[in-house]
């Protein structure tokens, strides 16, 4: 474990961090306010603080008076009274206004966002990331199957999981990144045996592995598919994929180094996509092989603690209060551990990680990023571990799901012969289809130009297309995924992903492109005209433009803590996208360079850079890389 060193947990870096979001502050505030005037019992009323629905009620809400009322026996309006002259928030808040049956309108003060927007100024990240105590975090995320394709199920899974670490780091947690890749299970039996028979000579082996020369993913799929097929129709086949996989399990040098090439194989084409992607690196391999060794004591330990239930020759879990027999429509279907004939599941597997996440990694919170639809899975099992104490009560197992991804019909993504679409395939064509833009719209440009400006235009400024169409292509399907809220199903469309406009990742580009830009145009004219001495910037928010981008910039802290919980990460594509909404209101009314006064302009032009900084850490949060040319 690393040391709490950044997680201080004296009182003033407690009030500091919660200074941050000022969300949080005020809910602090309003709780203090509830007790001090009513009383300790009513520590657990919920202040309800939300963001004001309307800019003319000012920049947040407590509706807490309305509840409360109730609870008291007294009119709201007296409650919003007693709750505005106890609260003390005029560190943060102009006076509170009292509106309609009890709403307290809270407005943010001027110089509270400027000294907050101060801080951003020195470090953006410190504005976002409130110190807190580090957690150790294990995020179980992508995942595919070895001798398997990786579908788009796995982008999701890559791409949110991937998503979720780096904004779970960047607050100081300790994240661990495992890739839970399948690779073990009777498959590898059905074949080995195959290969042994069709292509004997690839199971040749080089330093403990089959090389399987000449052959690619998609030839051990069909394999598969092959496999499957002579399993269930030929019993000599199926008798030998058994032994097989026995022999894998016991260890057969033999079957073990099949078993190693056809990791390996997959191991390089994954690595492929996640180059491609751009995923971080110390994504670890921990596949469910890993945890062999686990299954025997964690079937043990659940035999102890009473949970387990022999049903049809198999070794079950019934849910709590189900009972064997029982009505079989009444709920779902038990969690089998032991399979009749002996054989382990996905699920035993799943438990045994747990002992080892909890245990060995220390984990004190741990993610699973996958599809919905193994939602039942990891309730079943979660349950299952808490009943025989697997892991500690105070450690955190949360399912993050995700939904499907459709085709433009609405049904499953598929290739139109029906295949599983190859990742590799599907990003190849985003950025063909993102170069084809480019070359189209640079065309367009020069034929407004004229012909001779082709001929003049400075070699410097040519773009590198193809670096720009990659960028822009795998930007865009890993935008257009973590911009939708995962839980939902979504269509998945070229066209609406590498639009320029909307939620889009090319929209977002071209945005902070030109933040930037305009934020290093004015900050070169400074540094000619009048050097100043840094750090001393006055911050002023006179206009309700200036202010409402400041007041956004500010509540990055609340949205990064908001996705630590609820693990949503488009809840920062919204920020963002607003965000740039927001700058573009701010710099159509308040004029930069031409500001009235040399003081307005600094301030501008930090709005600026605290614009261009906060959008650029959004975006390296989601994964998306900023350029600052397009
Ligand atoms: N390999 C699985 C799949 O492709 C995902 C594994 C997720 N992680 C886990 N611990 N079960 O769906």
């Amino acid at each position: 474990a690393r040391p709490l060193a950044s997680a201080t947990s004296t009182p003033l870096a407690a009030a500091a961090a919660d200074a941050r979001n000022v969300k949080v502050w005020l809910e602090v505030a309003m709780r203090r306010a509830i007790v001090a005037e009513f009383g300790e019992e009513y520590r657990d009323v919920d202040p309800l603080v939300t963001p004001a629905t309307k800019a003319a009620f000012g920049d947040y809400q407590c509706n807490a008076a309305m509840s409360l009322g109730k609870r008291v026996g007294k009119p709201p309006r007296d409650v919003a009274v007693r709750l505005v002259a106890a609260a003390q928030l005029a560190d943060v808040c102009e006076a509170p206004e009292i509106a309609g049956p009890g709403f307290l309108n809270l407005r943010v003060r001027e110089d509270a966002l400027a000294s907050r927007l101060a801080v951003a100024l020195a470090d953006p990240v410190r504005l976002a990331l409130p110190l807190k105590r580090a957690q150790r975090i294990v995020v179980d995320y992508s995942s595919p199957n070895i001798a398997k394709e990786m579908h788009v199920g796995h982008l999701r899974s890559t791409v949110i999981g991937d998503a979720l670490a780096r904004l779970l780091e960047l607050q100081g947690h300790l994240v661990v990144r495992l890739n839970h890749v399948g690779d073990w299970g009777t498959q590898f039996g059905m074949l080995i045996t195959y290969l042994r028979e069709v292509a004997p000579a690839a199971l040749e082996t080089t330093g403990g592995a089959a090389r399987l020369d000449g052959l690619g993913i998609s030839d051990l799929v069909s394999f598969y598919k092959q496999a499957k097929k002579r399993f269930d129709e030929d019993e000599v086949f199926q008798s030998a994929s058994r032994a097989a996989v026995v022999a894998l399990q016991a260890g057969d040098p033999a079957c073990l180094a099949a078993w190693r090439g056809l990791c390996e194989k997959s191991r390089a084409e994954f690595g492929l996509i996640y180059q491609t992607l751009g995923v971080d690196e110390r994504l670890t391999e921990r596949g469910e092989s890993f945890y062999n060794g686990g299954l025997e004591e964690v079937v043990r330990r659940l035999d102890e603690a009473g949970v387990l239930v022999t049903s049809e020759g198999a070794r079950v879990v019934f849910p709590e209060g189900a009972q064997p027999g029982a009505d079989a429509q009444a709920g779902p279907p038990p969690l089998i551990v032991v399979k009749s004939d002996g054989g382990y599941m996905y699920s035993t597997t799943d438990l045994a990680a747990i002992v080892h996440r909890a245990t060995e990694e220390k984990a004190e919170r741990v993610l699973y990023v996958t599809d919905a639809g193994q939602s039942l899975h990891f309730a079943q099992v979660f349950a299952a571990a808490r009943r025989a104490h697997l892991v500690p009560d105070g450690v955190s197992l949360e399912h993050v799901p995700f939904g499907l991804v459709l085709g433009e019909d609405g049904k499953k993504f598929k290739t139109r012969s029906g295949d599983t679409v190859r990742l590799a395939d599907l990003l190849a064509e985003a950025v063909r289809i993102a170069r084809d833009d480019l070359l189209a719209r640079q065309a367009e440009r020069q034929a407004a130009a004229g012909p001779s400006a082709a001929d003049n235009a400075d070699p410097a400024e040519q773009i590198d297309v193809d670096a720009l169409a990659s960028t822009i292509g795998i930007s865009a399907v890993k935008y257009a995924d973590l911009s939708l809220n995962r839980n939902s199903n979504y269509k998945f469309s070229y066209a609406k992903m590498l639009a320029l406009t909307g939620n889009t990742a090319p929209y977002m580009l071209y945005a902070y492109a030109r933040i930037a830009g305009i934020q290093r145009k004015a900050r070169a004219g400074t540094r000619e005209s009048a050097p100043r001495a840094t750090g001393a910037v006055r911050i002023l928010l006179g206009t309700p433009e200036e202010k409402a981008l400041a007041m956004h910039l500010v509540r990055l802290a609340e949205v990064v803590d908001q996705v630590e919980h609820d693990l949503l990460p488009h809840r920062l594509c919204d920020y963002a996208f607003e965000l740039s909404g927001k700058f573009n209101q701010f710099y159509e009314s308040c004029p930069v360079n031409g500001a009235p006064s040399a003081e307005l302009r600094e301030s501008r032009i930090a709005l600026c850079t605290v614009t261009a900084h906060t959008l650029r850490l959004v975006l390296a949060i989601l994964g998306i890389p900023t350029l600052d040319k397009l």
